[in-house]
C-alpha cells in the first residue's frame, strides 16, 4: 500500500486494519478506518470474509507472447487476452507501471444477465442474424460479495498503471456504482475523487417510462485522478433564445447572465475586456458572446459539467459504428473522454474491452492504446473493428485453436498484381491475408464485414496484393472460431 501511497503521493489511502468486529453474515457495512499517519478517518467497506485487501503486491508476469500483428510492427495498438488482473499483471511485467495517462474500465454492471452478441449480415434492420453468447455478469449465491471480489483487485491493479497525472474512468450503474466508488475511496484515498459524472445513456421511453419510478436511464462514470491530474473539459454549443439576444456597440451579439461568483478584481478584468454589462439601474452582468451552430443558430459557448445529456445513446449512431456487441459504447463518449484528459501520443488503457471502442477512439485521436478482454467474441470483434479502423493492432496471446475445415480461397494473378478470393466460409467478421512469422501471423491485408449494409454474397475479393511467396490466410468468426489456409503464391 505504501508503494501506491508513494508513487500516486496520497498519504490518506495508508490505512491501518481495524480490530475485526465483523457485521452481519451475507450483509455488507461502511466501517471506519483510521489512516496511520493523521487523526483523518475515512468509511471503508466491509463484507464478511472479505479477501480483497488493499496493498498486496501484484506479480509481475513476464508471459507476452505476440501471436498477431499488423505488417507494421508497433506496440502502439496492443489487444492483450485475459481477465484484467492478469493483463494488469503482464503489463506490470513489462514496465508499464506509473505510464498510463487514462484507465477507463467498463466492467459487467453486475446486472445478474447474460449478454448476446448480434451479428446483421443483411443490414440493420432486418434479414439474417448470428447470435452468439458474448459475456455473462452473474455472481453466484452471495452474488453481490462475488462482484466485489473480483471488482477490487482489478481497480487496485488497474490504479497502479497510472502516472502522477493520470485518471481513472469507471463506468457502472445505479446497481454497483455506490460500492465502487467507497472501493476508489479506498485504494485511492477521497482526495483523489475528481468526478462522478451522469452520462444519458437512453431516452425516457417503453418499459422505463411506464415503470411507476423515474426512468433508470443513466449511466454513472467515476473519475479519480492521481495528485497532478488535470482534465480538460470540451465546450459545447448552447442555442440562445431570440429574446436574450443583445447586441453591443460594434454589432456583436452576446446574452448576458448575473456576474454570480465573481470577484470585484475578475469584474475589472473583464471589463477591460468588454465583457461587462452595466444595466440603466446599476446591475452587473457579465456577457457571454455568441457564435452560429451549424444550424445558423446564435449559441452561447459552454464549459461541459459532469452531467452529459449531449452524447447520444448508441441506438441514435450511424449503423455504421454498432458491431453487434451487447453493451458497446458510443465513439462520442470515448473521444470526450479522452480528449479531455490525455494528449496526442500518451497511453490510453481498457482492461474490459469488449467491441474495442476505447481502442478506436485512442487511435482516431492519435493516442497509443493497450485494451484487454478475456472474451473470445471480444477478440473477434475487436480485432475486425481495429483492423477497419487501421489501426497498427498486435494481439498478445497464446495462439489459439484452428477449425479443422481450411478456408477456401484461390489467387489469379496478372502481370503486376494478385487477387484472392475467398468462398468459405461464408460472410466472417473479417478476413486477412498475410504470412507466418515464427509463431506470429502478421497480417497483410485485411477486410472486415460492412455494419449495417447488406452483404455482398459469398465471394469476398482482394486486390492489388502484391504476392511474392506462401501466404496464409485466415477468416474470422464472430464467436472467435478462426479458419486458416496457406497457399503458394510464387509466381510462376
Ligand atoms: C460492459 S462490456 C465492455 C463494453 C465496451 N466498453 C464496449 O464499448 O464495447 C464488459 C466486458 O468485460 C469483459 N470481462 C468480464 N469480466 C472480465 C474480466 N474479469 N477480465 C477482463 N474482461 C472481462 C467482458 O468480456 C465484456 O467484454
Amino acid at each position: 500500500m505504501l508503494l501506491l501511497a508513494q508513487k500516486i503521493g496520497i498519504k490518506s489511502v495508508s490505512f491501518e486494519r481495524l480490530s475485526s468486529k465483523s457485521g452481519s453474515p451475507g450483509r455488507l457495512h461502511a466501517r471506519q478506518r483510521r489512516p496511520r499517519s493523521s487523526s483523518a478517518s475515512w468509511p471503508v467497506l466491509e463484507w464478511p470474509d472479505r479477501q480483497f485487501q488493499i496493498g498486496k503486491p501484484l506479480e509481475a508476469s513476464t508471459a507476452w507472447r505476440v501471436s498477431e500483428r499488423a505488417a507494421v510492427d508497433s506496440d502502439d495498438a496492443l489487444f492483450v487476452v485475459g481477465d484484467a488482473l492478469d493483463v494488469a499483471s503482464k503489463l506490470r511485467g513489462k514496465g508499464y507501471e506509473s505510464s498510463v495517462k487514462i484507465v477507463y474500465l467498463d466492467p459487467p454492471f453486475f446486472s445478474k444477465e447474460d449478454y448476446v452478441h448480434e451479428a446483421r449480415l443483411d443490414g440493420h434492420a432486418s434479414g439474417r442474424v448470428v447470435r452468439t453468447d458474448a459475456f455473462a455478469d452473474r455472481w453466484g449465491g452471495s452474488d453481490v460479495i462475488a462482484y466485489l471480489e473480483m471488482l477490487g483487485p482489478r481497480l487496485e491493479a488497474a490504479t497502479n498503471l497510472l502516472r502522477r497525472d493520470g485518471t481513472i474512468w469507471l463506468h457502472l450503474d445505479y446497481r454497483a456504482a455506490y460500492f465502487a466508488r467507497m472501493l476508489l475511496d479506498e485504494i485511492m484515498g477521497p482526495r483523489a475523487f475528481i468526478n462522478e459524472i451522469v452520462w444519458r445513456r437512453a431516452p425516457n421511453l417503453g418499459r422505463q417510462a411506464a415503470s411507476h419510478q423515474f426512468g433508470r436511464t443513466l449511466d454513472t462514470i467515476l473519475v479519480y485522478g492521481g495528485p497532478d491530474a488535470r482534465l480538460l473539459p470540451p465546450t459545447r454549443l448552447e442555442p440562445i433564445e431570440e429574446s436574450a439576444i443583445r447586441f453591443d456597440d460594434e454589432g456583436r451579439p452576446f446574452t448576458a447572465a448575473p456576474r454570480g461568483d465573481y470577484t470585484d478584481a475578475s469584474i475589472v478584468k473583464l471589463a477591460a475586456e468588454g465583457r461587462v454589462h452595466t444595466t440603466a439601474s446599476g446591475k452587473v452582468y457579465i456577457k457571454y458572446f455568441l457564435v452560429k451552430n451549424a444550424g445558423d443558430v446564435w449559441c452561447r459557448e459552454r464549459r461541459v459539467d459532469a452531467l452529459w445529456t449531449d452524447v447520444p445513446p448508441l441506438r441514435h449512431v450511424s449503423a455504421s459504428e454498432r458491431t453487434g456487441y451487447p453493451t458497446q459504447k458510443p465513439l462520442a463518449l470515448l473521444e470526450r473522454i479522452i480528449a479531455s484528459a490525455s494528449k496526442p501520443g500518451e497511453l490510453v488503457v481498457d482492461l474490459f474491452a469488449g467491441s474495442g471502442t476505447t481502442g478506436e477512439a485512442a487511435y482516431r485521436l492519435g493516442r497509443r492504446f493497450i485494451l484487454g478482454d478475456l472474451g473470445a467474441v471480444s477478440r473477434a470483434t475487436a480485432r475486425a473493428r481495429l483492423l477497419r479502423a487501421g489501426a497498427p493492432l498486435k494481439i498478445i496471446s497464446e495462439p489459439g485453436p484452428i477449425a479443422p475445415e481450411p478456408v477456401v480461397a484461390s489467387i489469379e494473378r496478372d502481370l503486376v498484381q494478385s487477387k484472392v478470393t475467398l468462398t468459405s466460409p461464408e460472410d466472417p467478421l473479417c478476413w486477412t491475408v498475410g504470412a507466418i512469422d515464427g509463431e506470429v501471423y502478421v497480417t497483410h491485408w485485411h477486410a472486415a464485414r460492412s455494419l449495417g449494409v447488406r452483404g455482398k454474397g459469398t465471394a469476398m475479393t482482394s486486390s492489388g496484393l502484391d504476392l511474392t511467396s506462401a501466404i496464409t490466410v485466415r477468416a474470422y468468426a464472430d464467436d472467435g472460431r478462426v479458419w486458416q489456409s496457406h497457399l503458394d503464391a510464387s509466381p510462376r
